[in-house]
């Protein structure tokens, strides 16, 4: 293989950028031509691509977002886009694609490998929420970000004999919630993995708490449940605890990232090329139990997610 082309796709993570890095760097070690693709998919349809080299991506491992640009393509979510995409791809001799971005553009991948381009998937997202990998690139920055601005919600709340409402990211998975959640002591934390009840799951543990003298309350709720400002007043109403809320939204996802991230991103660059190298394609590459493997997109794709329920349990019998 001796052209390969990399791009990242929906959210940005903090991460990322190392990520390309390590597979324009190692790419080049190899001796191919390496591509960068502008605004992920849209600019792979655009023929948005520069060569890239060494000095392309220096100064980036410890920046946040992508420098590439990101992109939630609409155009290349059917099939005359993924063909026209694949066709660009042929043109410009792209024999190999290294696709750094969520569950959603690994469906991009494996479509593209259908037309013939081999892809490889890293997995970039700080939902953490993609199942053939136990950590995801932009994960432990986003979760290090959340706790502490939580942080700084409970010395508030502390203050004034307050409960706050906080509203965590995560698409549709509660990793994020759970673990910001377990390591600021939140009364309560709820997550898209399991039925709630508000009396039960935050009404009660507060009331449970107050008795036992404690005066000011965290909770967090994932996002896409509920609408945590009808739910701070009916806390409030219920507890008589004076409540507030606070969504931090995108600032979730933006800093420079963690050590484990940037190293996450090195490894999985790096192995992603490496499988271009040996003539894989189709394969995502993940990290279980601190070993880097890879698996076949349409198979991790059908893996179901799990849960750590447990660690939610511990969550609640101590923060108390
Ligand atoms: O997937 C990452 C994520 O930040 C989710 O946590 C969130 O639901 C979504 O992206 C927000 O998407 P957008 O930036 O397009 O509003």
């Amino acid at each position: 293989m001796k052209k390969i082309a990399v791009l990242t796709s929906g959210g940005d993570a903090p991460g990322m950028n190392a990520a390309v890095r390590a597979v324009v760097r190692s790419g080049i070690a190899a001796g191919m031509e390496v591509y960068g693709v502008r605004r992920g998919y849209e600019g792979l349809l655009d023929n948005d691509l520069v060569q890239m080299d060494l000095r392309s991506v220096s100064n980036i491992l410890e920046r946040g977002g992508t420098f590439l640009s990101s992109a939630r393509s609409k155009r290349f979510n059917t099939k005359e886009g993924v063909q026209q995409a694949a066709e660009n791809c042929r043109k410009l001799g792209i024999e190999g694609l290294v696709v750094i971005g969520g569950d959603g553009s690994f469906k991009g991948a494996r479509d593209l490998c259908a037309e013939g381009i081999c892809c490889i998937g890293i997995p970039g997202t700080i939902d953490n929420d993609i199942s053939c990998t136990d950590y995801t690139i932009g994960y432990d920055t986003a979760l290090n970000t959340t706790i502490e601005i939580l942080d700084k919600v409970r010395d508030t709340m502390q203050s004034h004999n307050r409960c706050c409402i906080c509203e965590v990211m995560g698409r549709h998975r509660g990793d994020l919630a759970l673990n910001a959640g377990l390591a600021v002591g939140a009364c309560a934390i709820l997550v898209p993995e399991e039925e709630y009840d508000i009396d039960r799951d935050i009404v009660e543990p507060m009331k449970r708490s107050l008795a036992l003298g404690k005066k000011h309350f965290v909770i967090v709720v994932a996002e896409n449940m509920l609408d945590v400002n009808a739910l701070s007043k009916e806390v409030e109403a219920k507890t008589g605890v004076e409540t507030r809320t606070c969504v931090p939204g995108h600032v979730q996802r933006g800093g420079s990232p963690s050590a484990r991230d940037r190293i996450l991103a090195s490894e999985m660059g790096h192995y992603a090329v490496q499988l271009l190298i040996q003539g894989k394609t189709c394969r995502v590459v993940g990290i279980k139990e601190n070993r880097l493997l890879d698996y076949d997109i349409t198979e991790a794709l059908a893996i179901p997610k799990t849960f750590n329920y447990e660690l939610l349990k511990i969550a609640r019998e101590i923060s108390i």
